[in-house]
């Protein structure tokens, strides 16, 4: 979700500024653009679509040696040029990441005072409104500072003052926003792999911060007054940007599951007093969005049916919004890959409130949710750059597997010997379930209108996780069902050949979710069954056209492996539709506003 990137020092700010947005395509986008100093002019260069349609509009002999870029993904009006970022009003070009929510009620005094508005963005407001504090003030961090007062909303924001051509200035709420510091010379974007390659040294502007940005200093105000930074590091490896010659990043994030499982069990496996003791709350929350929801919800399932604690889990964009139960006895897990997302970061906030302790499973380091809770466990997947999440998934069950076998441990529920055996084979599972050939699968199902998913249990959970996965890479549409719930209406949608992939791998449910299968292959439908190996019952032939299996595992790590044709379904499937698998249309990978 939009990105933003500056760029002050000696050299040609243009292919910079490029490829810092390149960078930071993952992040999901629709629309580009950079704004220059040329000869004491600000040049603006914009444009809808990918950034090579931004890049042939570039004169790159306009030496400049100050600009800054951004990559849109629209909020506030079309998808078309005058939408795009940057804005400019008077002396001021802005770049803007997040929503100005009272953008209205500023617009009508900017229009009473003469301002008039091209695009129906809220960013053109806060860049009008910056120049009218600019015009009153004639001091560009008094401006700034005054405008913090008034915006209500989220903000990152990168500006240039025409008559200050020589500073870049930035401020900061609810949206990330980095400082990469170099050899005279200094980067601005809205996370630090955009400028990894650069620069290994980073400033992290925190809330209501603002930066003033020359080629030689930063400094950095609070309320008027210059405040001290922290200078973090760039963690070596961090930013695996190579595809490594794989088609698709989120073919090779896939793949990657394998060694992952080996890199978590040597980090956390053989140090389980890593993991934090659970034990001690009376309540556990668990939030998160997307597909860390999904995993949340694995979550749940684990610590309840593992370690014999209740546990209750929530979308953080509901979360945040709704009447909440909890205390200083509560613990709040959010999970998050980007460690960004805009709502659960602001339930996070929301929770200090009752005193609740929280803990974060997050896969970006010193990312805002890192550093917003009490505690955090990293997930170690590495950059995941595919917008469909698959590794951090992975990762993050894994994380709540072990939440769920230590507090299972502290009650004797667990025998931690015979598990740790199970946790070392993994990497071979998922190797074999990566190395199958799902064409046969896929020829028959890729041109379908709708696909269903079934299970019961955690098995639906799974299903839920898989068909997101086959909506937002290759939109088709499908739904996840528990089994014994498709009878009360859905099923009216059934016909002949419908693609219906069941997942069986608790053997407790296992019979009643083959009756409901039985249900849906008598109506037609194409039944792929995914089924632990080793059920101990009958599986009548006549009731699935393909079958899978899935080694088994104890069932506190068998959701790890169940996901994972899951995942290959779905990219499959895209992949034979043509889809633009690593940037699906409409998604970012980093969700910052709400
Ligand atoms: O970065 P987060 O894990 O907080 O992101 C949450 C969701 O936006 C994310 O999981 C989304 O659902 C993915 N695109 C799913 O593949």
């Amino acid at each position: 979700m939009c990105g933003i990137v500056g760029y002050i020092g000696k050299k040609n700010s243009l292919p910079i500024l490029i490829k810092g947005l390149k960078r930071l395509e993952y992040r999901g986008y629709d629309s580009a653009g950079v704004a220059y100093i040329k000869d004491k002019n600000i040049k603006i260069v914009k444009t809808v679509g990918k950034i090579n349609n931004l890049d042939k509009l570039l004169n790159y002999n306009d030496e400049s040696f100050i600009g800054i870029g951004h990559t849109r993904w629209a909020t506030h009006g079309s998808v078309d040029t005058t939408n795009s970022h940057p804005h400019q009003a008077g002396s001021i070009t802005i770049v803007h990441n997040g929503i100005l929510e009272n953008y209205q009620e500023l617009k009508k005094i900017l229009t009473n005072k003469g301002y008039t508005f091209k695009s129906d963005t809220d960013t053109e407001v806060l860049c009008a409104y910056i120049d009218y504090e600019y015009t009153k003030t004639k001091n560009i961090l008094d401006a700034l500072n005054n405008c913090m007062k008034v915006f209500e909303g989220s903000y990152a924001t990168a500006i240039m003052v025409k008559d200050i051509p020589n500073k870049l200035f930035v401020m900061k709420k609810d949206s990330p926003l980095v400082i990469g510091i170099g050899e005279q010379e200094n980067y601005i974007a809205s996370d630090i792999s955009a400028y990894a390659d650069e620069t290994s040294a980073y400033i992290i502007l925190e809330d209501m911060e603002i930066g003033q940005i020359e080629k030689d200093n930063i400094s950095i105000y609070k309320n008027k007054k210059e405040i001290k930074y922290n200078i973090e590091q760039v963690e070596q490896d961090a930013f695996d940007s190579d595809k490594n010659n794989y088609e698709h990043y989120m073919l090779k994030e896939i793949s990657e599951q394998e060694n992952l499982m080996d890199k978590l069990n040597n980090i956390y496996l053989k140090n389980l007093d890593k993991i934090m003791d659970i034990s001690k709350y009376n309540k556990i929350h668990i939030i998160g969005c997307g597909t860390a929801y999904h995993a949340g919800m694995i979550g749940k399932y684990l610590i309840e049916n593992y370690s014999d604690f209740e546990v209750n889990t929530y979308i953080a964009s509901e979360y945040r919004y709704q009447k909440i139960f909890a205390d200083d006895k509560t613990l709040v897990i959010a999970a998050s890959q980007s460690g960004e997302t805009a709502d659960t970061l602001a339930c996070i906030k929301k929770v200090k409130k009752y005193g609740c302790k929280t803990l974060g499973i997050v896969n970006v380091k010193n990312s805002s949710i890192a550093r917003a809770v009490d505690e955090v466990i990293y997930t170690e997947a590495g950059q995941e750059v595919a917008v469909a999440s698959t590794k951090a998934y992975s990762s993050q069950v894994y994380i709540f597997s072990l939440l769920a076998l230590k507090l299972g441990i502290t009650k004797g529920l667990i025998n931690k010997n015979e598990i740790n055996k199970e946790y070392e084979k993994l990497p071979s599972y998922i190797s074999k379930l990566t190395n199958y050939d799902y064409e046969d699968i896929i020829s028959k199902i890729w041109q379908a209108k709708d696909v269903f998913y079934l299970g019961r249990g955690i098995d639906y959970i799974s299903m839920l996780e898989g068909s997101l996965k086959l909506k937002e890479i290759s939109y088709v549409h499908s739904e996840a069902y528990q089994a014994g719930e498709l009878k009360h209406g859905t099923i009216s949608l059934i016909e002949k050949d419908t693609p219906i992939i069941a997942l069986i791998s608790d053997e407790t449910i296992a019979l009643k979710t083959i009756s409901n299968i039985k249900e849906v292959k008598a109506r037609g439908a194409y039944v792929v069954l995914l089924i632990k190996e080793d059920l101990n019952i009958n599986i009548d032939k006549e009731c699935y056209d393909k079958i899978i299996e899935i080694n088994a595992t104890d069932n506190l790590l068998q959701p790890i492996l169940n996901v994972i044709p899951l995942q290959l379904i779905a990219y499959n499937i895209a992949k034979k539709r043509g889809c633009d698998i690593d940037k699906p249309r409409n998604l970012a990978k980093s969700v910052t506003v709400e």
